[in-house]
């Protein structure tokens, strides 16, 4: 299908300065890629549906996430950022039955996938990490952070 193999780059700009969110969505980014990849080698329908409902799940994981952290910070713009989230998870249901076998349609997918992405961390997302500053609600956010992490703790050692 002639797609690079690295369709989707990371870059410094994504940053947002709060590392499990960072690390989220380079871990969403790489999964973009697989899929990508997927379809560029033409690995078949089963492969190119694993690889999706992959990043189903993970963007479902980190899109709730997120909302947490939204919520425990008290940030306004939650409601926005469900309505972002789930828009994204409708299309992604809606690309089941993906192939290869399309390169059309697959290389359309990528390029919407790709400009969502970009658009969301930047615009939508960036907006969180500055009202986090603009507020100092950084500290709320260490906390539920904090728990969170204690929580994941407790749940392996137990
Ligand atoms: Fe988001
Ligand atoms: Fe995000």
């Amino acid at each position: 299908m002639n797609l690079p193999s690295r369709f989707f780059v990371w870059n410094e700009s994504f940053e947002l300065g709060i590392p499990s969110i960072d690390a989220d969505h380079q871990g969403f980014l790489e999964l973009m890629n697989n899929l990508c990849s997927a379809m560029d080698r033409g690995e078949g329908r089963n492969r190119t549906q694993a690889t999706l409902d992959a990043l189903r799940a993970y963007a479902t994981y980190h899109f709730i996430r997120e909302e947490d952290v939204m919520g425990a910070a008290g940030y306004p713009g939650l409601h926005a950022q469900q309505v972002e989230h789930a828009w994204y998870l409708y299309y992604l249901e809606k690309l089941d039955g993906l192939s290869d076998a399309d390169p059309a349609r697959a290389r359309e997918t990528m390029e919407f996938m790709r400009t969502w992405f970009v658009d969301h961390i930047l615009g939508t997302d960036k907006r969180f990490s500055q009202w986090l500053t603009a507020t100092e609600g950084d500290e709320a956010v260490a906390r539920h952070l904090e728990a969170e992490a204690t929580s994941a703790g407790l749940r392996r050692s137990a």
